[in-house]
């Protein structure tokens, strides 16, 4: 099933319990949770308490995108506030085999995400052990960016490898993600898509929750 993901970094801070009730309503399955440190990108957002707030508002998968350096140090952290899914940046971590199994001897969802520089040939050493591959489609630290459409292809390298191994890794996208990008990077192989700006700036979330949902599932 093809699910967009709403990512909270765009919901109005001043009531944040609201906008995560309003997509849960909607239909939201997966809550995008961007965890920033100041060091592997300039911003510092939130901490596991978000993942906490997510998880008690009925979300059913929280997913906390660690865009923090030595992200090894948080995983025991962000499993206990209730992740359902951990994503850490395959440039924060040379030991990425190791957190991924760390992940999964935690019980949850391992994600692994790549900035656009990055090449996704290596994913080929850990494909196996990876629940979720996060294309960044912009160079992360920031929402409301335009998508770089060359990640594009690395979205279908990426579909490629997965079809080769026979593995069911899925496929998700981050940064730009809205009307005209969803059915390119579904396209793609593509089939988790988190949206910040494309969902949070408009008048009315819920219905825009179900335009989106719609586009990604029907074009
Ligand atoms: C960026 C974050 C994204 C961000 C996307 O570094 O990882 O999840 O919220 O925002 P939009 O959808 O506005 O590009
Ligand atoms: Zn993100």
């Amino acid at each position: 099933m093809i699910e967009i993901a709403p990512s909270l970094l765009a919901a109005p801070f001043g009531d944040l319990s609201a906008s995560v009730a309003t997509v849960l309503t909607a239909g939201a399955q997966v809550i995008h949770v961007d965890i920033m440190d100041g060091q592997f990108v300039p911003p510092i957002t939130f901490g596991s308490n978000m993942v906490t707030l997510a998880k008690s508002l009925g979300s059913p998968v929280v997913e906390a995108h660690l865009m923090t350096v030595s992200p090894e140090r948080h995983l025991e952290t962000f499993a206990e506030a209730g992740a359902d899914r951990i994503i850490v940046h395959q440039e924060a971590t040379p030991h990425l085999h190791r957190v991924l199994g760390r992940i999964k001897q935690l019980g949850i969802s391992a994600g692994v995400a790549i900035n656009p520089g990055t090449p996704a040939s290596l994913l080929r050493e850990v494909i196996e052990i990876t629940d979720v591959i996060l294309v960044m489609t912009v160079n992360p630290g920031w929402g409301g960016q335009p998508f770089i459409p060359k990640c594009l292809e690395k979205v279908r390298e990426i579909a490629d490898i997965i079809n080769e191994r026979g593995a069911a890794t899925l496929i998700e996208v981050d940064g730009g993600v809205n009307d005209l990008t969803i059915p390119q990077c579904v396209t793609a192989g593509a089939s988790l898509l988190v949206t910040g700006t494309a969902l949070f700036a408009a008048q009315n979330v819920a219905t825009r929750f179900r335009e989106l949902q719609s586009i990604a599932r029907n074009g």
